[in-house]
């Protein structure tokens, strides 16, 4: 989820409870063709969280061959097309769900990434091939250093990474029944739907009887598709698999301020502590130069439910560094 489950979220979030495959932030295709080096910070992964998938976004196919080659250079175990971002900044420029209604493009898109990745596994293009900026070679040396410092003494294993699509039912109303077959039609390894449509952005429900519609669809083409929208624990994702036919279930929200959404645990609230102090000082290990501040909104859903919570969030609102949550820590044991 962009802005929420960058590097130091995902750390955490594998440390107490590992998710059977993660997702990074979805990551512009067109920015990384055009070596804005920011970007970059977003497919940091360590191999602790592996399989791990980056999630590309965009409009443009030769930008999304770059961006495809870039992510198979730094070993992730798969690469994902958002079709599904109902965000205004994104759609509007021809991007995310948009896409829904332009099947040639999406097709475009596809086939770019596909053709990376045989490519990338041929040998038939390399980094080198791609002509970058001498800064995005360098940001990509340290994202590969970061992963796995043996990858730079030549020890690292190639990854040939699987294709997947993350997708909406519809962009007004559900039309799963043509949009699903045609992305079928790709090949791909997997397929993620969230079951609400472009228009009804994160309002609603998500529509579990349309992802099931969709589930006996990527059955007949043996494709797997995981199902996605309002889940929040381990159990009801099992319970989904069963109850809709989906062969994973993928969590987003329910694990802000909850990784134990994915094993179920109910943590006495010393323990939620432990897990923002983990999670500060994973950011501020992984990200020294950045401001302290975005924490503070996964802190305040750490604390939601918790009988002092509205005391406790006047607090994480002034916090400005892993030492202040270490002095609030004890001054809260006296509370
Ligand atoms: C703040 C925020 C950022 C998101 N960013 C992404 C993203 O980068 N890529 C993506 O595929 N979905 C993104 N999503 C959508 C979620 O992955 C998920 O599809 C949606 O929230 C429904 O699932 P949930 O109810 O489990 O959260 C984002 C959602 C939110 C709330």
């Amino acid at each position: 989820m962009d802005g929420i489950t960058d590097e130091a979220f995902r750390l955490t979030q594998c440390e107490i409870a590992k998710p059977d495959l993660i997702f990074t932030e979805f990551v512009s295709a067109e920015g990384l063709a055009h070596s804005a080096v920011k970007l970059f910070d977003t497919l940091l992964f360590s191999k602790e969280e592996r399989p791990i998938i980056g999630q590309l976004f965009g409009k443009d196919p030769d930008s999304f061959y770059l961006a495809a080659v870039i992510l198979c250079h730094l070993g992730f175990d798969g690469i994902d097309i958002n079709f599904g971002c109902p965000a205004k900044t994104v759609t509007q420029h021809g991007s995310g769900a948009s896409l829904i209604d332009k099947p040639e493009l999406a097709s475009q898109i596809i086939k770019s990434v596909q053709k990376a990745i045989s490519d990338f596994a041929s040998s038939k293009v390399t980094i080198k091939d791609l002509k970058l900026k001498e800064k995005a070679l360098k940001v990509i040396d340290r994202n590969l250093i970061y992963s796995s410092p043996l990858v730079k003494e030549g020890l690292g294993e190639i990854v040939i990474p699987t294709i997947s699509v993350k997708t909406r039912i519809g962009i007004s109303t559900d039309t799963t029944d043509t949009w699903i077959p045609f992305l079928l039609s790709h090949r791909l390894d997997f397929l993620t739907l969230h079951g609400r449509t472009l228009k009804q952005g994160y309002s609603g429900l998500s529509d579990w009887d349309a992802i099931a519609r969709a589930a006996k669809l990527t059955k007949k083409a043996n494709t797997p598709i995981f199902g996605n929208g309002d889940v929040q624990s381990r159990a009801q994702a099992l319970e989904y698999c069963q109850k809709y036919g989906v062969d994973g279930v993928l969590i987003g929200r329910g694990a802000m301020g909850n990784p134990w959404a994915f094993n179920d645990e109910k943590p006495e609230f010393k323990e939620k502590f432990k897990a923002m102090l983990l999670h500060a000082k994973n950011f501020t290990q992984v990200f020294p130069t950045r401001r302290f501040d975005p924490l503070r909104r996964h802190f305040l859903l750490y604390v939601s439910g918790h009988p002092q919570a509205k005391q406790l969030r006047g607090e994480i609102v002034k916090l400005t560094s892993v030492d202040q949550l270490y002095a609030l820590e004890e001054r809260i044991t006296n509370w």
